[in-house]
């Protein structure tokens, strides 16, 4: 039996590190810093997720035999490379591969370099020219932080004054600081969306997608008002059935990682493209280096072989990774306290989760803790209700079953979550 470290503590880890408990090879799993949801069957380690040598030293302590480093933040900062460096497997890219979600420009100079299909673009470190180029583009606009910002650091807008004090407020780093010093300019595409995470062994050749998934990024119903981390997601994806997938794998992700390999990158984990179908074809929106946070929610349910073992082949550099997934459909919702996401009420006893998670539904705990026998909302986003069903749309409405069962003051979610999708 071999012992898994998950480095992470919200829903999406909640997934990993139940997908690796139900795997036929059954590891032994731990997570630092975990949350109270995955404490009931884990044990969490209270580690900064973010420190590399402190994760390094925790994986060391606990003997593991690979860790699965979950989140763009603790992948930029090298924690992989620390675990790496003590002899250790890593699930997830060194910081050198990460580069792809922590600079914008660098990724997008890395997909010109090899022909991948994406948005015309410029990067920008002075006002002047970043205004004459949003000047010389037509609406959508598009304005990005080239650095991390917690997935809130993208502006699409139809107006041009807006763009225009975007560019302002980045490059004075009033609006994220220093992510936003440096920004990407993108012409705005249209078409469906397409979350494509592909899991990479460091051999390009090699690197096997998983079911495509949909994510809903905007607090309200019909993508109204602000990003979120991310309000529900489903699977698989009707507008991308196999042709797709594999359009996107030839067009998008082996030139990607080839061009990763030919800079000398060993990438290993999980490259996550964000796509989008364009009259065109698919062009990559950008890159995450990572599983999505709701996408692994939803696509991690599906999978029907042994996850660990995928993982652990993928950290060894093992050929013939090997993912398949049940015909079945999964929708998953995310249950967000009121407020969210700028000023998120928090401390309520959550009721009814025994009640939810019953007839192939899963609850993933993200903003939870533990008060005497209950639980209590200590997050924005607290919960996501993932339920599997033989179509999307009786997947759906098994999750809004499910996810009526569970309450506390101001308990929010999304009622268009795959709607209408099939
Ligand atoms: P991100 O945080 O980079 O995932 O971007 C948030 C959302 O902005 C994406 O899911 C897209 O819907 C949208 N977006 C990003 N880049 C573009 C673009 N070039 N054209 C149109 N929409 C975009
Ligand atoms: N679902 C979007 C993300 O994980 O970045």
């Amino acid at each position: 039996m071999s012992r898994v470290l998950v480095v992470g503590g919200g829903g999406r880890e909640h997934a990993i590190v139940w997908g690796l408990q139900r795997s036929p090879s059954a590891p032994d799993v731990f997570a630092a810093p975990g949350n109270a949801g995955i404490a009931q069957t884990a044990l969490c380690m209270p580690v900064d997720p973010h420190d590399p040598s402190a994760v390094a030293q925790l994986a060391d302590d606990l003997a593991v035999d690979l860790v699965v480093v979950a989140a763009d933040r603790q992948l930029v900062n090298g924690v992989a490379d620390a675990v790496r460096a003590r002899g250790r497997l890593a699930f997830g890219p060194n910081a050198d591969g990460a580069r792809l979600e922590g600079s914008k420009t660098w990724m997008k100079e890395l997909l010109a370099g090899a022909n991948v299909p994406t948005a015309r673009y410029g990067s920008f470190d002075d006002e002047a020219p970043a205004l004459g180029f949003l000047d010389s583009l037509a609406p959508p606009y598009v304005v990005k932080t080239d650095g991390l910002a917690e997935g809130k650091g993208v502006l699409v807008t139809e107006t041009l004054a807006d763009a225009r004090d975007a560019v302002r407020s980045y490059l004075s780093g009033q609006a994220f600081g220093h992510a936003g010093r440096r920004l990407v300019i993108e012409e705005g595409m249209t078409g469906p969306e397409l979350s494509l995470l592909v899991v990479c062994n460091g051999d390009p050749d090699d690197a096997r997608p998983l079911a495509p998934a949909q994510d809903f990024k905007r607090i309200g119903d019909g993508d109204t008002g602000p990003n979120t981390g991310g309000m529900g997601a489903y699977s698989p994806v009707p507008v991308a059935p196999q042709a797709v997938v594999e359009d996107v794998m030839a067009r998008a992700v082996l030139p990607t990682l080839q061009a990763l390999r030919s800079r000398g990158i060993d990438y290993r984990g999980v490259l996550y493209a964000q796509m989008m179908l364009t009259s065109d074809g698919p062009k990559v929106v950008e890159y995450n280096v990572r599983f999505g946070d709701p996408e692994a929610q939803c696509v991690i349910p599906r999978f029907a072989g042994d996850l660990a073992e995928l993982v652990f082949r993928a950290a060894s550099g093992e050929r013939g990774l090997d993912s398949k997934f049940v015909d079945d459909a999964c929708v998953t919702i995310a249950l967000a306290c009121e407020g969210y996401p700028v000023s998120p009420r928090t401390g309520d006893v959550i009721r009814g989760l025994e009640d939810a998670a019953v007839n192939s539904v899963t609850v993933f705990h993200a903003g939870t803790r533990r008060e005497g026998g209950d639980f209590v909302t200590s997050g924005g986003r607290v919960l996501y209700v993932s339920a599997l069903g033989s179509t999307i749309e009786s997947a759906r409405a098994r999750a809004y079953d499910a996810a009526e069962q569970i309450e506390w003051p101001g308990r929010y979610y999304r009622r268009d979550i795959a709607a209408g999708v099939g």
